[in-house]
Protein backbone atom coordinates (compact mmCIF):
# COMPACT_ATOMS: atom_id res chain seq x y z
CA UNK A 1 0.00 0.00 0.00
CA UNK A 2 1.15 3.05 -0.54
CA UNK A 3 -0.14 6.35 1.75
CA UNK A 4 -2.90 7.93 -0.13
CA UNK A 5 -0.93 11.09 0.41
CA UNK A 6 -4.60 13.08 1.16
CA UNK A 7 -3.51 13.80 4.80
CA UNK A 8 -0.04 12.04 5.44
CA UNK A 9 3.04 14.07 5.25
CA UNK A 10 3.49 17.60 4.80
CA UNK A 11 5.50 19.97 7.07
CA UNK A 12 3.34 20.22 10.34
CA UNK A 13 0.09 20.51 12.28
CA UNK A 14 -1.63 23.88 13.08
CA UNK A 15 -4.32 23.81 15.92
CA UNK A 16 -5.88 26.56 17.84
CA UNK A 17 -7.78 26.24 20.95
CA UNK A 18 -11.27 24.68 20.17
CA UNK A 19 -14.33 24.46 22.36
CA UNK A 20 -16.11 21.08 23.19
CA UNK A 21 -15.35 18.32 20.81
CA UNK A 22 -18.90 17.11 19.57
CA UNK A 23 -20.33 14.93 17.45
CA UNK A 24 -19.32 11.09 16.01
CA UNK A 25 -16.09 9.43 14.26
CA UNK A 26 -15.18 6.21 14.16
CA UNK A 27 -11.87 4.17 14.67
CA UNK A 28 -9.74 2.68 12.79
CA UNK A 29 -8.13 -0.58 12.90
CA UNK A 30 -5.33 -1.30 14.93
CA UNK A 31 -1.86 -0.54 14.26
CA UNK A 32 -0.10 -2.99 16.46
CA UNK A 33 -2.62 -5.89 15.66
CA UNK A 34 -2.22 -5.70 11.73
CA UNK A 35 1.60 -4.82 11.82
CA UNK A 36 2.55 -8.64 13.16
CA UNK A 37 -0.36 -9.98 10.39
CA UNK A 38 1.79 -9.08 7.89
CA UNK A 39 4.73 -10.58 9.42
CA UNK A 40 2.62 -13.67 9.25
CA UNK A 41 1.64 -13.82 5.75
CA UNK A 42 5.05 -14.90 4.81
CA UNK A 43 4.18 -18.16 7.09
CA UNK A 44 1.79 -19.40 3.98
CA UNK A 45 2.43 -19.48 0.28
CA UNK A 46 -0.93 -18.91 -0.27
CA UNK A 47 -2.57 -15.72 -0.39
CA UNK A 48 -3.78 -13.99 3.10
CA UNK A 49 -5.81 -10.80 2.46
CA UNK A 50 -6.33 -8.30 5.52
CA UNK A 51 -9.51 -5.75 5.38
CA UNK A 52 -9.48 -2.55 7.09
CA UNK A 53 -6.22 -1.71 6.57
CA UNK A 54 -5.10 1.54 8.28
CA UNK A 55 -3.06 4.01 5.88
CA UNK A 56 0.09 4.94 7.79
CA UNK A 57 3.17 4.87 7.12
CA UNK A 58 4.51 1.59 9.57
CA UNK A 59 1.82 -0.17 6.97
CA UNK A 60 3.46 0.88 3.98
CA UNK A 61 6.73 0.57 5.46
CA UNK A 62 6.11 -3.02 6.63
CA UNK A 63 4.60 -3.52 2.67
CA UNK A 64 8.30 -2.50 1.45
CA UNK A 65 9.52 -5.00 3.34
CA UNK A 66 7.58 -8.02 2.15
CA UNK A 67 8.47 -6.98 -1.39
CA UNK A 68 11.91 -7.24 -0.18
CA UNK A 69 11.31 -10.66 0.51
CA UNK A 70 9.67 -11.46 -2.32
CA UNK A 71 6.20 -11.41 -1.80
CA UNK A 72 3.70 -10.02 -3.66
CA UNK A 73 1.36 -7.29 -2.31
CA UNK A 74 -1.65 -5.94 -4.01
CA UNK A 75 -4.11 -3.44 -2.32
CA UNK A 76 -7.66 -2.35 -3.07
CA UNK A 77 -9.13 0.38 -1.00
CA UNK A 78 -8.52 -0.61 2.72
CA UNK A 79 -8.28 -4.49 1.62
CA UNK A 80 -4.58 -6.10 1.49
CA UNK A 81 -3.92 -9.09 -0.31
CA UNK A 82 -0.27 -10.71 0.08
CA UNK A 83 0.85 -13.55 -0.98
CA UNK A 84 4.24 -14.96 -0.44
CA UNK A 85 4.50 -17.73 -2.27
CA UNK A 86 8.24 -17.60 -3.21
CA UNK A 87 10.55 -16.12 -0.53
CA UNK A 88 13.94 -14.90 0.08
CA UNK A 89 15.56 -13.72 3.26
CA UNK A 90 17.59 -11.12 1.39
CA UNK A 91 18.41 -8.71 4.51
CA UNK A 92 16.17 -6.28 3.93
CA UNK A 93 16.28 -2.11 3.61
CA UNK A 94 18.48 -0.99 7.01
CA UNK A 95 16.66 2.42 6.59
CA UNK A 96 13.57 1.32 6.35
CA UNK A 97 13.37 -1.53 8.99
CA UNK A 98 15.30 0.75 11.33
CA UNK A 99 12.46 2.83 11.29
CA UNK A 100 9.75 0.81 13.08
CA UNK A 101 10.49 -1.77 15.56
CA UNK A 102 7.82 -4.52 13.82
CA UNK A 103 10.40 -5.02 11.05
CA UNK A 104 11.69 -7.57 13.36
CA UNK A 105 8.55 -9.39 13.62
CA UNK A 106 9.15 -10.94 10.11
CA UNK A 107 11.90 -12.70 11.91
CA UNK A 108 9.97 -15.68 13.25
CA UNK A 109 8.29 -16.39 9.70
CA UNK A 110 11.67 -16.37 8.13
CA UNK A 111 13.16 -18.46 10.69
CA UNK A 112 10.40 -20.71 10.29
CA UNK A 113 10.06 -20.92 6.59
CA UNK A 114 13.40 -20.50 5.37
CA UNK A 115 15.53 -21.64 8.12
CA UNK A 116 18.29 -18.60 8.16
CA UNK A 117 17.70 -14.85 8.30
CA UNK A 118 19.68 -11.86 8.55
CA UNK A 119 18.08 -8.44 9.60
CA UNK A 120 19.11 -5.42 11.27
CA UNK A 121 18.62 -4.54 14.22
CA UNK A 122 14.93 -3.08 14.99
CA UNK A 123 14.11 0.54 15.06
CA UNK A 124 10.59 2.44 16.05
CA UNK A 125 10.24 5.36 18.73
CA UNK A 126 13.26 6.58 20.76
CA UNK A 127 11.36 5.65 23.91
CA UNK A 128 14.20 3.54 25.68
CA UNK A 129 16.79 0.70 24.96
CA UNK A 130 14.22 -1.39 23.61
CA UNK A 131 16.55 -4.46 23.26
CA UNK A 132 15.72 -7.87 21.67
CA UNK A 133 17.34 -10.50 24.00
CA UNK A 134 13.74 -11.86 24.93
CA UNK A 135 13.02 -12.62 21.39
CA UNK A 136 16.45 -14.57 20.58
CA UNK A 137 15.71 -16.54 23.73
CA UNK A 138 12.82 -17.76 22.77
CA UNK A 139 14.08 -18.80 19.38
CA UNK A 140 16.36 -20.64 21.43
CA UNK A 141 14.17 -22.80 22.59
CA UNK A 142 13.01 -23.54 19.32
CA UNK A 143 16.71 -24.59 18.23
CA UNK A 144 17.68 -20.83 16.58
CA UNK A 145 21.15 -20.34 16.64
CA UNK A 146 22.12 -16.58 16.70
CA UNK A 147 24.83 -13.84 16.29
CA UNK A 148 24.27 -9.97 16.58
CA UNK A 149 27.19 -7.84 15.16
CA UNK A 150 27.82 -4.70 12.79
CA UNK A 151 24.23 -3.84 13.88
CA UNK A 152 22.66 -6.74 12.72
CA UNK A 153 21.25 -10.13 13.55
CA UNK A 154 22.31 -13.66 11.56
CA UNK A 155 19.96 -16.49 13.08
CA UNK A 156 20.16 -20.11 11.90
CA UNK A 157 18.49 -23.44 12.66
CA UNK A 158 18.27 -26.68 11.60
CA UNK A 159 14.94 -27.98 12.75
CA UNK A 160 12.80 -26.04 14.80
CA UNK A 161 11.52 -28.05 17.45
CA UNK A 162 8.47 -26.87 20.02
CA UNK A 163 9.29 -26.20 23.48
CA UNK A 164 8.68 -24.66 26.42
CA UNK A 165 9.75 -20.98 26.34
CA UNK A 166 9.75 -18.89 29.54
CA UNK A 167 9.78 -15.46 28.51
CA UNK A 168 10.93 -13.16 31.98
CA UNK A 169 8.82 -10.32 30.54
CA UNK A 170 6.17 -10.11 28.99
CA UNK A 171 7.32 -8.78 25.90
CA UNK A 172 4.75 -8.23 22.75
CA UNK A 173 6.78 -8.28 20.05
CA UNK A 174 8.87 -11.27 21.74
CA UNK A 175 5.53 -13.38 22.24
CA UNK A 176 4.46 -12.59 18.46
CA UNK A 177 8.00 -13.67 17.08
CA UNK A 178 7.79 -16.92 19.27
CA UNK A 179 4.20 -17.72 18.22
CA UNK A 180 4.60 -17.37 14.85
CA UNK A 181 7.55 -19.44 14.32
CA UNK A 182 6.32 -22.10 16.54
CA UNK A 183 2.98 -22.46 13.85
CA UNK A 184 5.93 -24.36 11.72
CA UNK A 185 8.11 -25.78 14.25
CA UNK A 186 7.57 -29.63 15.36
CA UNK A 187 5.52 -30.42 18.37
CA UNK A 188 3.60 -28.47 20.52
CA UNK A 189 5.18 -24.85 22.21
CA UNK A 190 4.17 -23.06 25.32
CA UNK A 191 5.27 -20.16 26.22
CA UNK A 192 4.82 -19.18 29.80
CA UNK A 193 4.94 -15.34 30.86
CA UNK A 194 4.23 -14.16 27.37
CA UNK A 195 2.10 -11.18 26.72
CA UNK A 196 -1.92 -10.95 26.30
CA UNK A 197 -2.25 -7.66 24.43
CA UNK A 198 -5.69 -8.00 22.58
CA UNK A 199 -3.45 -7.35 19.85
CA UNK A 200 -1.59 -10.54 20.39
CA UNK A 201 -4.79 -12.41 21.05
CA UNK A 202 -6.26 -10.84 17.40
CA UNK A 203 -2.46 -12.17 15.67
CA UNK A 204 -3.30 -16.00 17.14
CA UNK A 205 -6.73 -15.51 15.46
CA UNK A 206 -4.91 -14.97 12.00
CA UNK A 207 -2.87 -17.62 12.66
CA UNK A 208 -5.76 -19.77 13.52
CA UNK A 209 -7.52 -18.72 10.50
CA UNK A 210 -4.57 -20.04 8.74
CA UNK A 211 -4.55 -23.61 10.44
CA UNK A 212 -2.54 -22.97 13.06
CA UNK A 213 -3.77 -24.64 16.59
CA UNK A 214 -2.75 -22.13 19.05
CA UNK A 215 -4.59 -20.78 22.05
CA UNK A 216 -4.08 -18.85 25.23
CA UNK A 217 -4.88 -21.55 28.20
CA UNK A 218 -4.87 -20.84 31.95
CA UNK A 219 -2.51 -17.69 30.70
CA UNK A 220 -0.27 -19.69 28.44
CA UNK A 221 0.14 -19.77 25.16
CA UNK A 222 0.08 -23.20 23.63
CA UNK A 223 0.74 -23.98 20.05
CA UNK A 224 0.67 -27.29 18.35
CA UNK A 225 3.15 -26.91 15.71
CA UNK A 226 1.78 -27.55 12.03
CA UNK A 227 3.87 -28.92 8.43
CA UNK A 228 2.50 -25.87 6.63
CA UNK A 229 -0.31 -23.07 6.73
CA UNK A 230 -2.90 -21.93 4.26
CA UNK A 231 -3.99 -18.59 2.84
CA UNK A 232 -6.81 -16.57 5.27
CA UNK A 233 -9.08 -13.59 4.83
CA UNK A 234 -9.76 -11.36 8.32
CA UNK A 235 -10.56 -8.24 9.62
CA UNK A 236 -8.45 -7.25 12.49
CA UNK A 237 -9.45 -5.85 15.81
CA UNK A 238 -9.94 -1.27 15.84
CA UNK A 239 -7.52 0.53 17.60
CA UNK A 240 -7.94 0.70 21.15
CA UNK A 241 -5.59 3.37 21.19
CA UNK A 242 -6.62 5.68 18.79
CA UNK A 243 -10.13 5.33 20.65
CA UNK A 244 -8.32 6.31 23.78
CA UNK A 245 -6.75 9.32 22.41
CA UNK A 246 -10.24 10.24 21.01
CA UNK A 247 -11.62 10.04 24.05
CA UNK A 248 -8.87 12.20 25.95
CA UNK A 249 -9.27 15.05 23.69
CA UNK A 250 -13.44 15.07 24.20
CA UNK A 251 -12.88 14.70 28.06
CA UNK A 252 -10.39 17.43 27.93
CA UNK A 253 -12.72 19.71 26.19
CA UNK A 254 -15.45 18.95 27.99
CA UNK A 255 -17.18 17.44 24.86
CA UNK A 256 -19.83 14.72 23.95
CA UNK A 257 -18.55 12.26 21.46
CA UNK A 258 -19.74 9.21 20.23
CA UNK A 259 -16.64 6.88 18.92
CA UNK A 260 -17.71 4.20 16.60
CA UNK A 261 -15.23 0.87 16.75
CA UNK A 262 -13.98 1.94 19.86
CA UNK A 263 -13.54 -1.77 21.27
CA UNK A 264 -14.40 -1.29 24.88
CA UNK A 265 -13.54 -4.30 26.57
CA UNK A 266 -10.14 -3.32 25.78
CA UNK A 267 -10.38 0.26 27.33
CA UNK A 268 -11.64 -0.73 30.66
CA UNK A 269 -8.25 0.76 32.47
CA UNK A 270 -8.40 3.95 30.38
CA UNK A 271 -12.40 4.53 30.96
CA UNK A 272 -11.72 4.32 34.57
CA UNK A 273 -9.16 7.14 34.84
CA UNK A 274 -11.04 9.08 32.74
CA UNK A 275 -14.37 8.53 35.10
CA UNK A 276 -12.29 9.01 38.03
CA UNK A 277 -11.21 12.23 36.53
CA UNK A 278 -15.49 13.07 36.40
CA UNK A 279 -15.95 12.36 32.27
CA UNK A 280 -18.99 10.13 31.62
CA UNK A 281 -18.44 7.15 29.31
CA UNK A 282 -20.89 5.29 28.36
CA UNK A 283 -20.78 1.75 26.03
CA UNK A 284 -23.15 1.49 23.47
CA UNK A 285 -23.60 -1.75 20.73
CA UNK A 286 -20.67 -1.40 18.37
CA UNK A 287 -18.45 1.97 20.52
CA UNK A 288 -18.19 4.59 23.35
CA UNK A 289 -20.12 7.32 24.18
CA UNK A 290 -17.71 10.15 26.12
CA UNK A 291 -19.05 13.41 27.97
CA UNK A 292 -18.05 15.98 30.22
CA UNK A 293 -14.90 17.20 31.32
CA UNK A 294 -12.43 15.57 32.81
CA UNK A 295 -11.28 18.25 36.35
CA UNK A 296 -9.78 15.37 38.91
CA UNK A 297 -6.29 14.72 38.87
CA UNK A 298 -4.84 11.18 38.75
CA UNK A 299 -2.57 8.86 39.38
CA UNK A 300 -1.46 6.38 36.61
CA UNK A 301 1.18 3.49 36.33
CA UNK A 302 1.54 1.99 32.90
CA UNK A 303 1.92 -1.79 33.45
CA UNK A 304 1.51 -4.47 30.69
CA UNK A 305 -1.99 -5.17 29.60
CA UNK A 306 -4.40 -5.67 31.00
CA UNK A 307 -2.82 -2.59 32.65
CA UNK A 308 -2.52 0.75 31.95
CA UNK A 309 -1.01 0.68 28.33
CA UNK A 310 2.45 2.42 28.33
CA UNK A 311 0.95 3.57 24.67
CA UNK A 312 -1.95 5.67 26.69
CA UNK A 313 0.30 7.53 29.17
CA UNK A 314 1.79 10.57 27.29
CA UNK A 315 -1.87 11.34 26.09
CA UNK A 316 -2.94 11.31 29.97
CA UNK A 317 -0.30 13.41 30.72
CA UNK A 318 -1.37 16.12 28.39
CA UNK A 319 -4.85 16.50 29.88
CA UNK A 320 -3.40 16.17 33.65
CA UNK A 321 -1.39 19.52 32.88
CA UNK A 322 -4.58 21.61 33.22
CA UNK A 323 -6.63 19.51 35.94
CA UNK A 324 -7.09 20.96 39.37
CA UNK A 325 -4.37 19.68 41.44
CA UNK A 326 -1.37 17.28 41.18
CA UNK A 327 -1.10 13.85 38.82
CA UNK A 328 1.81 11.60 38.56
CA UNK A 329 2.45 8.68 36.10
CA UNK A 330 4.44 6.02 36.90
CA UNK A 331 6.14 4.37 33.98
CA UNK A 332 7.06 0.90 33.85
CA UNK A 333 7.16 -0.56 30.41
CA UNK A 334 9.95 1.35 28.42
CA UNK A 335 12.96 3.46 30.74
CA UNK A 336 13.10 6.46 28.25
CA UNK A 337 9.39 7.60 27.68
CA UNK A 338 9.18 10.50 28.84
CA UNK A 339 10.41 12.95 26.12
CA UNK A 340 7.22 14.60 25.42
CA UNK A 341 7.57 16.43 29.01
CA UNK A 342 10.05 18.73 27.31
CA UNK A 343 7.61 19.38 24.79
CA UNK A 344 4.54 19.67 27.53
CA UNK A 345 6.82 22.38 29.35
CA UNK A 346 7.23 24.75 26.17
CA UNK A 347 3.63 25.15 26.57
CA UNK A 348 3.61 25.99 30.34
CA UNK A 349 3.00 22.88 31.81
CA UNK A 350 4.33 21.87 35.55
CA UNK A 351 6.11 18.63 35.34
CA UNK A 352 8.78 16.90 37.36
CA UNK A 353 10.64 14.20 36.24
CA UNK A 354 11.88 12.32 38.91
CA UNK A 355 13.52 8.79 37.61
CA UNK A 356 10.60 6.69 36.10
CA UNK A 357 7.56 8.61 37.47
CA UNK A 358 6.42 11.95 36.38
CA UNK A 359 4.98 14.63 39.10
CA UNK A 360 2.30 17.10 37.12
CA UNK A 361 0.92 20.13 39.23
CA UNK A 362 -1.78 21.50 36.75
CA UNK A 363 -1.99 24.61 35.42
CA UNK A 364 -5.14 27.08 35.10
CA UNK A 365 -4.34 27.63 31.19
CA UNK A 366 -1.49 26.04 28.41
CA UNK A 367 -0.22 28.25 25.97
CA UNK A 368 0.36 27.63 22.44
CA UNK A 369 3.71 26.62 21.32
CA UNK A 370 6.02 25.53 18.28
CA UNK A 371 6.80 21.63 19.73
CA UNK A 372 8.14 18.17 18.23
CA UNK A 373 6.13 15.17 17.95
CA UNK A 374 9.48 13.50 19.22
CA UNK A 375 7.45 10.22 19.14
CA UNK A 376 4.27 8.75 17.68
CA UNK A 377 2.22 9.16 21.16
CA UNK A 378 4.23 11.87 22.49
CA UNK A 379 3.15 13.44 18.85
CA UNK A 380 -1.18 12.07 19.74
CA UNK A 381 -0.03 14.23 23.53
CA UNK A 382 0.68 17.40 21.54
CA UNK A 383 -2.38 17.28 19.69
CA UNK A 384 -4.06 16.97 22.78
CA UNK A 385 -2.49 19.91 24.32
CA UNK A 386 -3.04 22.05 21.18
CA UNK A 387 -6.81 21.67 21.59
CA UNK A 388 -6.28 23.37 25.13
CA UNK A 389 -3.60 26.07 24.76
CA UNK A 390 -4.03 29.54 24.26
CA UNK A 391 -3.75 30.59 20.93
CA UNK A 392 -1.64 28.41 18.70
CA UNK A 393 -0.11 25.12 18.58
CA UNK A 394 2.45 23.73 15.81
CA UNK A 395 3.86 20.32 15.89
CA UNK A 396 6.67 19.50 14.24
CA UNK A 397 7.87 16.64 13.04
CA UNK A 398 4.26 14.57 12.50
CA UNK A 399 5.88 11.89 10.76
CA UNK A 400 5.92 10.35 13.98
CA UNK A 401 2.22 10.48 14.44
CA UNK A 402 1.55 9.38 10.91
CA UNK A 403 3.26 6.14 11.26
CA UNK A 404 0.41 5.12 13.83
CA UNK A 405 -2.60 7.54 13.41
CA UNK A 406 -4.45 8.01 10.00
CA UNK A 407 -5.48 11.24 8.62
CA UNK A 408 -5.97 12.17 12.79
CA UNK A 409 -6.51 16.00 11.86
CA UNK A 410 -9.69 14.96 9.80
CA UNK A 411 -10.61 13.04 12.92
CA UNK A 412 -10.52 14.99 15.26
CA UNK A 413 -11.85 18.59 13.25
CA UNK A 414 -14.62 16.29 12.40
CA UNK A 415 -15.63 16.69 15.63
CA UNK A 416 -15.47 20.41 15.55
CA UNK A 417 -11.33 20.56 16.58
CA UNK A 418 -9.47 23.66 15.33
CA UNK A 419 -6.75 21.92 13.28
CA UNK A 420 -5.27 21.81 10.14
CA UNK A 421 -1.99 20.19 7.80
CA UNK A 422 0.31 22.78 6.80
CA UNK A 423 1.75 20.74 3.57
C1 LIG B 1 5.22 -2.31 23.63
C2 LIG B 1 4.02 -2.43 24.54
C3 LIG B 1 2.82 -2.55 23.67
C4 LIG B 1 2.80 -1.36 22.75
C5 LIG B 1 4.09 -1.23 21.93
C6 LIG B 1 4.18 0.01 21.09
C7 LIG B 1 3.86 -3.56 26.69
C8 LIG B 1 4.21 -4.78 27.45
N1 LIG B 1 4.23 -3.57 25.40
O1 LIG B 1 5.31 -3.47 22.81
O2 LIG B 1 1.67 -2.60 24.45
O3 LIG B 1 1.72 -1.44 21.89
O4 LIG B 1 5.17 -1.19 22.83
O5 LIG B 1 4.45 1.14 21.85
O6 LIG B 1 3.30 -2.62 27.21
N2 LIG B 1 12.16 -5.95 26.27
C9 LIG B 1 13.34 -6.56 26.59
N3 LIG B 1 13.83 -7.49 25.74
C10 LIG B 1 13.20 -7.84 24.58
C11 LIG B 1 11.98 -7.21 24.27
C12 LIG B 1 11.49 -6.27 25.13
O7 LIG B 1 13.94 -6.27 27.62
O8 LIG B 1 13.70 -8.70 23.86
C13 LIG B 1 11.61 -4.91 27.15
C14 LIG B 1 11.61 -3.54 26.48
O9 LIG B 1 12.84 -2.90 26.59
C15 LIG B 1 10.52 -2.82 27.22
C16 LIG B 1 9.55 -3.95 27.53
O10 LIG B 1 10.27 -5.18 27.43
O11 LIG B 1 11.01 -2.27 28.39
C17 LIG B 1 8.33 -4.01 26.63
O12 LIG B 1 8.76 -4.24 25.33
P1 LIG B 1 7.85 -4.97 24.26
O13 LIG B 1 6.57 -5.40 24.85
O14 LIG B 1 8.67 -5.97 23.55
O15 LIG B 1 7.64 -3.80 23.27
P2 LIG B 1 6.71 -3.88 22.11
O16 LIG B 1 6.53 -5.21 21.58
O17 LIG B 1 7.21 -2.83 21.18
Amino acid sequence: MKNSGKTTGGKCLRIQKSGPLCGRCAVGTSKNAVLPMLAAALLTREPVVLHHVPDISDVSDMISLLRTFGARVSQSGHTLRICARHIKTTSPNFHISSRLRASFLFMGPLLAREGCVTMPLPGGCAIGRRPIDLHLKGFEALGVKSITASGHVLAWRQTLRGAAVHLAYPSVGATENVIMAACLARGKTVIIGGACEPEVCDLIGLLTAMGAKAEVKDGRIEIEGAGQLHGAEYTPIPDRIEAGTLMIAAAVTGGDVRIDRAPHKHLMQVTSKLVEAGAEVFPYPGGIRIYGRARTPMDIVSSPYPGFPTDMQAQFMAACCVLGGQSTILETVFENRFLHVHELIKMGAHIDVRGNTAVITGVGRLCGAEVKATDLRAGAALCIAGLIADGETVIQDIRHLDRGYEHIEDKLSSLGALITREV
